[in-house]
């Protein structure tokens, strides 16, 4: 889950250490525990590496300055081996010429290493990573790129790789197994690098690397070999992402920036695809029609932390709309629990990195039982998104901020679109209710905005309760997943503890821990469940508690059933999780803010998690 990035250019053109640095920078959302570059000098390799964010080795490199014109980086996220600058990427071959970074893991590490027994002592990490540079230190005959061949069809397990040698100053090759890896196309020169912003300042020209691909790359030419041993011409595509839009446009965190993004990319993903006047849907990536649709004869959803919040919701959804069986799972357990399945059976991946290895892993395990499969994915060319039958991208742009926002409305706005998709293919949903839901949803943008018009009051709230140690957040039916959500969202970036509960759920155990000390977040929007909301909301204020109600706009009853009632735009009960979510993700933003979290990096998270 680390971020490379790697420049190769003209002499003296650029200096590769500031594109590798600047790049390094967009990608510290992959991993940010240590940092690490190496460059070609002089013949020489020269390489700086430091432990923690990516300003301690900027600062390094200040102090005891390189240049280049090739240089490789890596931003790290630790699996083996703990944070500390042995273990910080690039690594080195004992005699100093070869240097690789290196984004996976190996999984034969320990049985590669052993059969490097003569050269154990030139190990001088704990990660998986080393013994790969070993390996093509030893086939290495004077061709870089036979050597890492060689080392990489002894290798199992998920790589990106960059590597370079001093014998050869004008050469990165590069690889992809099972993580991303794009090359960058310039003009006498060429970049790689995990992820599209590292680059966008560069280029927009990138190819995406398949499974299996190793590249040859200098300044004027990029050569790739598939995984047979045969010369590829792959795409270039052209990305039109606006670079600003990676930066924080005057926001003090990105987190806060991503929600004020929502009514922008809720609209976006919804552009195109409803439209509510005539009452018609139309995703053109989804190429089931209505017999396909008709024989469906159950959905499974499979997502991770947030994404699996958003999948959650859509259990609903295509249940009462579409009539559709859905079961909801976390990625990482249904892969290990052997699921009924079957070739009627609609599995729908949901992931915005396109690339979290549970959900890859999940997805490839309902292809090989031959399930249709779909993806709702924000990266466009992610694994996820590349190895579905169908992929419905939530035009999200791109999400810096640790904890998912605008990426979760996006999801779950897709979710919408697929559903009443499916409703009116299977004509399960009159169409003057497709009509109502899709007019609903076009609302939500604008209502969304007008809300965060008054964002601040959230922080008068965030005031009174940044000290407390305990959360518990309650909701009913669609709003029980908005619950979950709200309570990951605090405790991932304020480290409170926060649980998200069914309402209905209290009285069966956790009404015990009910008492002065703890503040609940109940989610009480105008719907069929409201009443019963309301009694839930009574029965723990009866034992002490604080209330913090999410509210429609024209509930006047809640002001009497709660200590701070937050208004929100009045909404379809099926479509208010677009909005009740928006004051949750308020709520645990400034209570971070407050206490001095570190909002867009929380501790111990990567925004892409590719490693189980
Ligand atoms: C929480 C959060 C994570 C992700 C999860 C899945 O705010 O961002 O829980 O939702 O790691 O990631 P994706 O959607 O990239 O598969």
């Amino acid at each position: 889950m680390c971020g490379i990035v790697g420049y190769v250019g003209k002499k003296n053109a650029k200096n590769a250490v500031e594109v590798v640095l600047k790049g390094l920078k967009k990608l510290e959302y992959r991993g940010y525990d240590s940092a690490g570059i190496a460059v070609v000098c002089n013949n020489l390799l020269h390489i700086r590496r430091s432990v923690g964010k990516l300003c301690n080795l900027t600062d390094k490199i200040a102090q005891d300055p390189i240049s280049s014109n090739i240089a490789i980086g890596h931003t790290r996220w630790a699996t083996h081996g703990k944070p500390s600058e042995n273990n910080a990427h690039p690594h080195t071959d004992a005699s100093n010429s070869i240097v690789i970074v290196h984004n996976g893991i190996i999984e034969n590490y320990a049985d590669l290493k052993s059969q490097l027994k003569e050269n154990l002592k030139d190990f001088k990490s704990q990660t998986d990573t080393e013994v790969i540079v070993h390996l093509i230190k030893k086939y290495y005959k004077g061709d870089l790129l036979d050597a890492v061949k060689k080392t990489l069809s002894k290798v199992k397990g998920s790589y990106a790789l960059g590597v370079i040698c001093k014998d050869d100053p004008y050469t990165i090759i590069c690889a992809r197994q099972e993580a991303p890896l794009i090359i960058g196309v310039g003009v006498k020169e060429n970049f790689i690098a995990s992820d599209i912003p590292a680059l966008l300042t560069y280029t927009r020209d990138m190819i995406f690397l398949e499974n299996g691909d190793i590249a040859k790359i200098t300044k004027d030419k990029i050569v790739i070999i598939d995984k047979e041993g045969n010369e590829q011409n792959r795409e270039i595509k052209t990305i039109n992402w606006d670079p600003v839009l990676a930066e924080k446009a005057g926001y003090k965190h990105f987190m806060l920036k991503e929600i004020f993004e929502q009514p922008r990319t809720i609209e976006e993903t919804l552009r195109g695809r409803i439209y509510p006047n005539e009452g018609k849907i139309h995703v053109e990536e989804v190429k089931l029609n209505k017999e396909d649709v008709r024989n469906i004869s159950n959905i499974y959803v499979i997502a991770c932390g947030s994404s699996y919040h958003a999948g959650f919701v859509s259990k609903f959804l295509f249940e009462n709309f579409a009539k559709i069986p859905t079961e909801v799972d976390i990625a990482s357990e249904f892969r290990y629990r052997n699921p009924i399945l079957s070739e009627k059976t609609l599995v729908i991946a949901i992931s915005q990195s396109g690339e979290t290895a549970d959900t890859l892993a999940a997805l490839r395990l309902a292809k090989s039982k031959g399930c249709q499969t779909l993806a709702i994915c924000n990266v466009v060319g992610s694994s996820i998104s590349r190895e579905t039958n169908h992929v419905v991208y939530t035009h999200c742009g791109i999400e810096v901020g640790v904890a998912s926002t605008k990426a979760f409305t996006g999801q779950l706005t897709a979710l919408y679109i697929l559903a009443l998709d499916f409703a009116s293919k299977k004509e399960s949903l009159s169409k003057e209710d497709i009509k109502k839901y899709l007019q609903e949803l076009w609302e939500i943008p604008v209502k969304i905005g007008d809300f965060l018009e008054n964002a601040q009051e959230l922080n008068k709230i965030a005031k009174l309760f940044d000290q407390k140690k305990d959360f518990l957040y309650l909701g009913r039916h669609v709003n029980y997943p908005v619950a979950l959500e709200g309570a990951l969202k605090l405790k991932e970036i304020s480290y409170i503890h926060a649980e998200g509960y069914a309402a209905g759920e209290m009285k069966h155990g956790p009404i015990a821990l009910i008492d002065e000390s703890i503040p609940i977040v109940s989610i009480a929007t105008n719907s069929k469940v409201y009443e019963k909301m309301i009694s839930n909301m009574e029965e723990a204020k009866a034992r002490g508690a604080t209330i913090i109600v999410i509210a429609s706009s024209n509930n006047r009853e809640v002001l009497t059933k709660s200590e701070h009632v937050i208004y929100v735009p009045e909404t379809d009960e099926f479509v208010s999780p677009l909005i009740s979510v928006v004051p949750l993700q308020l709520l645990a933003y400034y209570i971070s803010v407050n206490l001095g979290c570190d909002v867009d990096q929380p501790r111990n998270l990567a925004k892409s998690v590719t490693v189980e």
